[in-house]
């Protein structure tokens, strides 16, 4: 009879094959999405394009992650180069991720008068990086389509976040400050990395969520140009939403014990939220009655606990969760190069920020791995750089881009 984890191992498995058609449905959803029919990939304009690396200034920059809220003060050089000149993080109190929604707006507003009252402060264009599904149609709005990531805040879906946010900053006094640019933290990583130095053509987040972007040409967009200024719009993929992967019964169990159940189906097998609770059901599954008491509260085994093991059960079967997880990655990174650029002809930097790939050892190579199997002959081509701060300075550019598109209309 096969053991227990040979068990896992064949349950968690995804040969070439899986993924090459994982390839495959990949892109056929974002050919649907970016024709505005159903489709697991959102495909969401993010009404900016890639920056020149000359932009400067001064900017103040608000983040909100899955985990924490983060206020920075950025400044651009205008020479590629960019420097956190002040930070302050909270982490986002759990009662707030599920309350209503003028208590996360409040503490927003309220943090960021905290932030610039204990520092003399002159600028007043700021970005907001909200990493959350947004359909935008304009760079400074955005209504919020689900939320995932275990945020259930009422009042907020279907509601354009710029302007929650505007009257709770009204409420503290902050009525002054402009809001430039509103941003997925994807957009915000790969306008980071494009600042930096040239030919990025993808940002990836492997953390909490996961989530991908990629410039599309303007002219295969179903959106009015409007204040566009370049012929490229980045495209939030919401790849944590793409559901045409093979599921297995631990995949469906964490889905319909999840608050978002049918929803985020390849977030819930790859990003670091989901990755440690997998792994705690298929323990307790495998261990017997007397040993699996420690594995009984959900969601109490964390990626970066798995991350520092170094052998034993636990760790063999992290490996399965995780490797596979990784496999997915490689896939839809290939997935979206090849959809940019279907023979490799060029080389393609993808910038990637989140914990997960760089901090699970193993993990970064098996997703290069993966795009060298399924591209054994110019697989080397894509270059996966990991980047740090994305969603602050990738911000600030966006924030410098929008006072540029204020100006030209
Ligand atoms: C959200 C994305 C976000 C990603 C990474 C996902 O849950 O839907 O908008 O980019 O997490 O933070």
């Amino acid at each position: 009879m096969e053991n227990a984890t040979a068990k896992l191992r064949r349950l968690f498995a995804l040969d070439t094959c899986d993924l090459r058609r994982i390839v495959t449905d990949f892109q056929e959803e974002m050919s649907r999405g970016l024709r505005g029919e159903k489709s697991s990939l959102q495909m969401l304009p993010a009404y900016v394009g890639r920056p020149q690396g000359t932009e400067k200034g001064k900017f103040i920059v608000l983040d909100l992650g899955g985990t924490n809220l983060r206020i920075m003060k950025v400044l651009l050089d205008g020479k590629r180069g960019a420097h956190i000149e002040a930070w302050q993080r909270k982490k986002i109190p759990p009662a707030l991720r599920r309350g209503r929604r003028e208590q996360l707006f409040d503490f927003l507003a309220q943090t960021l008068k905290l932030f610039l009252t204990e520092r003399s402060n002159e600028e007043t264009s700021f970005a907001f990086t909200f990493s959350f599904p947004m359909a935008q149609k304009s760079l400074s709005s955005g209504v919020l389509l689900h939320w995932t990531k275990g945020f259930t805040v009422s009042g907020v879906e279907g509601e354009d976040v710029a302007s929650l946010l505007a009257e709770a900053m009204k409420r503290e006094g902050l009525a002054h400050l402009r809001l430039r640019a509103l941003l997925n933290d994807t957009v915000a990583t790969l306008l980071a990395a494009s600042y930096g130095a040239p030919k990025y053509d993808m940002a990836v987040i492997l953390g909490t969520g996961t989530n991908a972007c990629y410039p599309e040409a303007l002219s295969r967009l179903r959106i009015e140009p409007g204040r566009i200024l370049k012929d490229e719009v980045i495209v939030n993929l919401e790849w944590g939403s793409f559901n045409r992967l093979p599921v297995n019964d631990y995949d469906h169990l964490l889905d319909i014990q999840s608050p978002n159940p049918g929803q985020q189906i390849m977030e819930k097998m790859v990003s670091g939220l989901y990755t440690g609770e997998l792994v705690r059901l298929a323990l307790l599954d495998v261990m017997g009655k007397e040993d699996n008491r420690k594995y009984l509260k959900p969601y109490s085994l964390s990626a970066r606990k798995l991350a520092s093991l170094a052998t034993g059960l636990e760790k063999e079967i992290a490996d399965v969760v995780f490797f596979r997880s990784a496999r997915i990655v490689g896939a839809a990174i290939v997935a979206v190069i090849t959809w940019i650029d279907a023979h490799l002809s060029d080389r393609h930097r993808v910038a990637i920020d989140g914990a997960l790939f760089t901090g699970y050892p193993g993990y970064r190579k098996k997703v290069e791995d993966t795009i060298c199997e399924l591209l054994p002959e110019k697989g080397n081509r894509i270059e996966l750089n990991p980047v740090k701060e994305g969603s602050a300075i990738g911000a600030a550019v966006a924030c410098a881009l929008g006072e540029l598109q204020a100006k030209s209309f």
